[in-house]
């Protein structure tokens, strides 16, 4: 059987733009619904500033607390080398590290050059091959910037040359606006497929414009196993403004399953994690398949 790994980025993406505070406890909630449901990767936070990410204030606590956990591996963004060296603190899998395919995009979400995020990169990447921990290199905006519109291919292949060259443990490709459209992401995919070789890619997904299972299955097509989406579909990023959420991991467990392609997820549970992670959001959840199982539970014929 064919099988997909799925990396639910709710407690990070999902939460961090929310504008009311949720606590350390219900985060630590949703995670653990998460893992029951069989989702072994999750994105529990991200170090970054805590005046500009307000949400993500209580990285080390949330860290902290899932120390001894079981059956969860811990991703955490970070952006910067100061928020490595928060990060190395405490027992992670990955760091998830962040740079845009723009300018513009980089400069107004971490106030940095793409050159002077990759030079930052590759010194953390010395470190965390030293300190055990995996490296992801995340190019945000890939598909299309909300500052500087189209994206060049080569703009983001160049990056992916350069941590592929450097050995990087994983490459993520991000849609975040959620503009990508499937042949988009078929030329894409492949191209960075290609150049990364035997180093695992990501595609993480918006679903902005209701693209994102479309866009999701010609990845899979294009030969990409790892996809990062949100329960729910909650989340979007506070330097994009208008960005809606991520793509609901609910509804990429039900296409691949009913596609006989293994998640190793349960999806009961699942629904059960999306119900939780839409109660501590305060935006629409974007999710589809919660609300047909919502009917059927009802007794309706859908
Ligand atoms: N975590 C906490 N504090 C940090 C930090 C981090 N990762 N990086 C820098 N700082 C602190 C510095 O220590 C310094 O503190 P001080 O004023 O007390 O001396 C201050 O921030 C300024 O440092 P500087 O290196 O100039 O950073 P900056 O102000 O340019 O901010 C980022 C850089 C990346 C930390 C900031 O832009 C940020 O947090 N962006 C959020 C990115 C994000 O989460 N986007 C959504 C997901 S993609
Ligand atoms: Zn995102």
């Amino acid at each position: 059987m064919e099988e997909v790994a799925i990396i639910d980025v709710s407690p990070r993406d999902g939460l961090q733009n929310e504008p009311k505070p949720i606590s350390t406890e219900q985060k630590l909630k949703l995670i653990d619904m998460l893992v029951n449901a069989g989702i072994q990767n999750v994105e529990v936070t991200s170090f970054v500033h805590p005046l500009k990410v307000p949400q993500m204030a209580d990285a080390n606590d949330v860290l902290q607390a899932l120390s001894d956990k079981k059956d969860l591996e811990t991703i955490a963004l970070i952006p910067n080398l100061k928020g490595y060296e928060r990060a190395r603190e405490h027992r992670l899998t990955e760091v998830n590290w962040v740079s845009a395919a723009t300018e513009t995009f980089n400069a107004k979400n971490i106030g940095m050059s793409i050159e002077e995020n990759m030079s930052q990169f590759l010194k953390v990447l010395d470190e965390a091959k030293k300190d055990g921990i995996k490296t992801c290199f995340s190019v945000a905006v890939s598909f299309g910037c909300p500052y500087e519109g189209d994206v060049e291919e080569e703009k983001v292949l160049q990056i992916v040359r350069r941590v592929k060259e450097a050995g990087v443990d994983r490459i993520g490709i991000a849609d975040t606006i959620g503009i990508a459209t499937p042949d988009h992401v078929e030329r894409l995919m492949k191209k960075v497929l290609e150049i990364a070789g035997d180093t695992p890619v990501a595609i993480h997904l918006h679903d902005t414009r209701g693209l994102g299972l479309a866009n999701a299955y010609m990845a899979y097509r294009a030969g990409v196993r790892i996809f990062e989406t949100s329960a729910s579909g909650i989340g979007g990023c506070p330097f994009a403004p208008g960005a809606a959420g991520n793509l609901a991991t609910e509804d990429l467990v039900y296409l691949f399953e009913r596609m006989n392609i293994s998640t190793g997820v349960d999806f009961q549970k699942l629904l059960d994690a999306a119900d939780y992670a839409a109660s501590l959001s305060t935006k629409k959840p974007l999710g589809r398949i919660r609300h047909v199982e919502n009917q059927r539970e009802k007794g309706n014929a859908v």
